[in-house]
């Protein structure tokens, strides 16, 4: 009593991680928690329309990546597909054709793993519920993210929002490895309406993909101190959520970027992925912070760009600043004003 066709749509944004996730156990099981913000403007939107087919013994999909067909991300998906399949038994029933598009530039160095993976995951589960009509919303999320996860680790803190938590963690009794959960304690008004101005540093491919650098952490030689840490980060990060202690955060989250880069540069082989761009950036940051006591911090993912957070109360003489002193470091000068977000969305 399957379904003979349908389409679902779903929209899910990026996010980024204020406690970074770097190295991971078999089963894209992460090495320490992590935790990060939702985006809101930096999203992946994605359609799945499903076919039955008579033919079972393999998976059969057509991909389009903004309206034109995109072989070269095939392998990725089929891989996917191979790693859920178990979970998604129907997945060899259908052909699928799978449309997906970014709200920003491709070439933009941002990654839109997170983002494209949590909205495919949505898609697949949207239709197996349409197949078992008994699935709860809370198990519907749940399962997404789970999936997300087995695509791409980060996607799995894309699916909710705004403030993800992923990895289990003694502090929290609902986290988990397998899945993202929605952070379960008070936080502050001062993080309501967060922003994150992404400034595209560099817009070219990354030079170490995620999987290789996770991999790297097998035999890093600060690898336990590092996981250690990750776990000491998010308690002390609790604590600031609760009081809103911005100068706190700041050290917090700022610290957390360069460790994950010098994970990166003290793994064999190692690597540098920040520019001169990047470095005169932060260094204007921290003399605007000091000269200015305005409360804004940077973070960075596996790559050159700059994510500057600050709260909503210094929004104007924060962009004035990224116009007058940042924006000369971005390539081309192109900047993405975002913030907070509350998760993915059905269209
Ligand atoms: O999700 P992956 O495997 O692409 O890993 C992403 C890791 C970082 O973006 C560097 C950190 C994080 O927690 O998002």
């Amino acid at each position: 009593n399957l379904p003979a066709r349908g389409k679902v749509k779903w929209k899910a944004p990026s996010n980024i991680a204020l406690v970074k996730y770097w190295g991971k156990r078999a089963n894209q099981i992460p090495a320490n928690p992590s935790i990060s913000f939702t985006l809101d403007a930096c999203a992946t939107t994605t359609s799945v329309e499903y076919t039955k087919k008579e033919d079972i013994s393999q998976f059969s999909f057509d991909l389009f990546f903004e309206g034109k067909p995109k072989e070269d991300f095939k392998p990725k998906i089929l891989t996917f597909f191979e790693r859920i399949e178990e979970y998604l038994p129907f997945l060899k029933k259908y052909h699928f054709i799978i449309e997906t598009s970014n709200s920003f530039p491709h070439s933009s160095g941002i990654a839109s793993s997170a983002s494209g993976m949590a909205a495919l995951a949505l898609c697949l589960v949207d239709i197996e519920k349409s197949i078992d009509k008994g699935i709860t919303d809370t198990f519907f999320l749940k399962k997404a993210s789970f999936l997300a996860r087995l695509g791409s680790g980060s996607a799995c803190r894309s699916v909710k929002g705004d403030l993800v938590q992923w990895g289990e963690h003694k502090g929290i009794a609902e986290s988990s490895n397998l899945y993202g959960v929605d952070y379960p304690f008070r936080v502050n008004p001062v993080f309501k309406n967060f922003h994150d101005s992404i400034l595209l540093v560099h817009k070219g491919q990354k030079q170490v993909s995620s999987t290789v650098g996770h991999n790297l952490m097998h035999d890093h030689p600060y690898a336990e101190r590092r996981f250690a840490q990750a776990h000491d980060n998010l308690d002390k990060l609790k604590k600031v959520f609760e009081s809103g202690d911005l100068e706190e955060f700041v050290n917090i989250v700022e610290s957390e970027a360069l460790t994950l880069h010098a994970m990166m540069m003290t793994s064999m082989p190692y690597f540098v992925l920040m520019k001169p761009d990047t470095l005169q950036i932060i260094n204007k940051i921290w003399n605007f912070r000091e000269e200015t006591n305005v409360p804004i911090c940077f973070t960075l993912d596996a790559g050159a760009n700059v994510h500057v957070l600050y709260p909503e109360s210094v929004k104007e003489k924060v962009t004035q600043f990224i116009q007058d002193e940042l924006v000369a470091h971005c390539e081309n000068g192109h900047y993405i004003c975002d913030r907070i977000g509350s998760g993915a969305k059905k269209l």
